[in-house]
């Protein structure tokens, strides 16, 4: 019989007042809630100890091989309370997906997918209550990941592996919200080669991002627009999201994978683009032209989707010498109407004819 997530109530969780307080205001990423999922693997007794507890400082081997060779993987699901108090994921199977892939990138052991959707599904349970009122903007933002534990300096794939779930409440991930963002067209820096793990979300690929994401603050841009780092100088992804554009002739068109994450967000555009009269295209596009399709309005729109960022409008990038408003420089309405589509399936006030919601 598969294993299960035991319970053990936190013996002191935060009192109700102080935790209402915190969810009035959650801000991104900054408060936890009560409980966090835990379980270990090792070669032998693959994965044991599984269970919901209260959350608890990791204690580690100063040599545990995360800390050296960063053998890390992470995901990013969210958790949305709707008008009757019920509480939804939303398409934790395509997270399960992506990890167990990251997983296998990074050399980690493969967490079965039915039991990351039942740790995700079980610290929700139990952290209920943290999940913020119905509002369409506020949720409950769930961090899975896993990372090599085991004390050795050698460089191999470690013989023990520790996997958690922690949970946060979060409002929008961009102060500017859907008010829309600026990028930072990085030539000094790239995100993925072919074989390399732009691919797989793991954490180096965050730490390497963070040179570039302050290069876009000095130049005044919220986030990076990486290109492909041959000549072809195609357009990857920015940081956090995975990028889109809207053409005149009612395209969506979305880089190809490979070198991208494969966003939950991102499949959820391409599956609902046809029922706002658009065509999904996953396609190549050149940083040339990019320019000069918003340059002679060929180029309509453009906006980045994630699990945290939701669907956020670009309305501008900069690059080494030149700097591009898209369109009037405001979120555009195809940006807008699938922005307002995915939240209102997520808080249910849209008919999830896709079935991607799953009750808590
Ligand atoms: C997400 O959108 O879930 C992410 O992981 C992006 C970022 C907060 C790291």
């Amino acid at each position: 019989m598969r294993a299960e997530f035991q319970f053990h109530p936190a013996e002191r969780p935060l009192p109700d007042d102080e935790r209402e307080k915190i969810l009035a205001d959650p801000g991104f990423g900054r408060h936890f809630t009560d409980h966090m999922a835990s379980a270990t693997w090792t070669p032998d007794a693959g994965w044991h100890d599984l269970r919901v507890a209260a959350l608890a400082p990791v204690t580690l081997h100063p040599a545990a091989a995360v800390l050296h060779y960063a053998q890390e993987i992470f995901e990013g699901v969210k958790a949305f309370r709707h008008a009757d108090g019920s509480v939804w994921l939303f398409r934790p199977e395509l997270n399960a997906r992506r990890f167990a892939h990251s997983a296998r990138r990074l050399a980690l052991p493969v967490l079965d997918e039915e039991l990351f959707v039942e740790s995700v599904t079980a610290l929700v349970r139990a952290d209920r209550s943290w999940v913020p009122p119905y509002d369409g903007e506020r949720s409950l933002y769930v961090r899975p990941y896993m990372f090599g534990s085991e004390a050795f300096l050698g460089v191999r794939p470690a013989a023990e592996v520790r996997y958690g779930v922690i949970a946060s409440p979060a409002a929008a991930y961009f102060a500017a919200g859907s008010g829309g963002v600026t990028l930072w067209v990085s030539e000094n820096y790239t995100r993925a080669a072919r074989g390399g793990t732009g691919a797989a979300k793991c954490g180096g690929n965050y730490a390497s991002s963070l040179a570039a994401q302050v290069e876009a603050a000095e130049h005044g841009c919220d986030q990076v627009l990486y290109l492909s780092g041959d000549e072809h100088r195609h357009l990857e992804e920015s940081g956090t999201m995975n990028l889109f554009l809207v053409t005149a002739d009612r395209e969506v068109v979305t880089p190809c994978l490979g070198t991208i994450l494969d966003g939950v967000t991102r499949t959820s555009v391409l599956d609902l683009a046809v029922e706002h009269g658009l065509k999904a295209v996953e396609r190549q596009v050149g940083i040339d032209e990019l320019r000069a399709g918003c340059a002679d309005g060929s180029i309509v729109e453009m906006f980045a989707a994630g699990t945290a960022a939701v669907i956020t409008p670009i309305v501008g990038f900069k690059g080494n010498g030149y700097e591009q408003v898209v369109a009037d420089g405001r979120p555009g309405a195809a940006t807008l109407d699938i922005r307002r589509h995915i939240v209102d399936i997520q808080y249910g006030r849209a008919a999830d004819t896709h079935n991607w919601l799953r009750r808590v």
